[in-house]
């Protein structure tokens, strides 16, 4: 008899097992990917993973200076808000994007002019989706490809003072979700959310081991996030050993998103 449908379907199930595939006993292949905000704190830890392991990887960024020395890095200088990307400039194959460059601008929203969200958007979504329309091409002449994005925790849980950056967020989480319907089977697209991490990106908020503690003490994990620890996701969700997660915003927040423990 066969099992019921659902997630099951309804064919017999299979008296014998085969072997898996299993990508785990793969020696690491030289791949090929773009980190678009890869010379500052989450997305250059993902990039010396990457380096480490003898991948090829370009760096879309304004400065190449953390770059230097770095083996299979290639530093291609933009200004994604002032500048287009041309599909020639991109290698004929890329393995993996990801999209890091972001914003963290904390204000009350009567503080908020409309141009505010404006720039809150451009960076996140538009920046974005210019990376992902002149790789398209790339990503599909690749075998598995996939793509990371970046949001924040305060999309799924309402903070005071992040509107702007809440809003642009929530649109790139919708970004995320209706690409990877769009672009599936070929291409998966996931988003991380992380709550605060340590990067110059939140070096305001985090100038003074006070500082540092008081908003560790927010989160039940009781520390902030590092640039390593969000990194390591990006890695995972770039790598095949995630090869059936696609669609997704994962957080990574020690706890905030989902935990209340006082
Ligand atoms: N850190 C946190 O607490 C936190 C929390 C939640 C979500 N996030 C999200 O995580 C992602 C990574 O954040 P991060 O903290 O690692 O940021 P970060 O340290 O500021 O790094 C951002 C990267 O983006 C590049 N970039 C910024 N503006 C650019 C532009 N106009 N054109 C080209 N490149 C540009 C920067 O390089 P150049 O300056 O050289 O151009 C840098 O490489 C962001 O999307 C952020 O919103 C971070």
């Amino acid at each position: 008899m066969g099992s019921p449908g659902g997630i099951y379907g309804s064919t017999p199930a299979p008296k014998t097992i085969s072997p898996l595939p299993c990508s785990t006993h793969k020696k690491h292949s030289m791949k090929t990917y773009l980190i678009a905000g890869g010379s500052s704190g989450i997305g250059l830890e993902l990039v010396k993973k990457l380096s480490g392991e003898g991948h090829q990887i370009i760096v879309l960024s304004r400065s190449g200076e953390n770059l230097s020395g770095m083996p299979g890095v290639t530093h291609l200088q933009k200004d994604i808000l002032t500048e287009d990307i041309a599909e020639s400039e991109l290698p004929t194959s890329l393995d993996g994007i990801a999209y890091c460059p972001g914003s963290i601008n904390l204000k009350p929203f009567r503080a908020l002019k409309p141009t505010a969200f404006l720039e809150d958007f451009q960076i996140n979504v538009i920046g974005a989706v210019k990376v992902l329309q002149a790789a398209h091409k790339a990503l599909k002449n690749a075998e598995n490809p996939a793509v990371v994005l970046f949001s924040t925790v305060a999309v799924g849980q309402g903070m005071p003072f992040h509107t702007s950056v809440a809003a642009a967020k929530g649109a790139v989480e919708g970004l995320a979700r209706s690409l990877a319907a769009e672009w599936a089977p070929a291409i998966r697209i996931n988003c991380i959310a992380p709550s605060l991490t340590d990067t110059p990106l939140a070096a305001r908020l985090l100038s003074s081991e006070e500082k540092k503690e008081t908003a560790g003490a927010r989160h039940p994990l009781k520390r902030v996030g590092t640039a390593e620890e969000v990194a390591g996701l990006a890695y995972f969700l770039l790598s095949e050993n995630s090869g059936w997660i696609t669609g997704q915003v994962i957080g990574i927040d020690g706890g905030m998103s989902s935990l209340k423990i006082t």
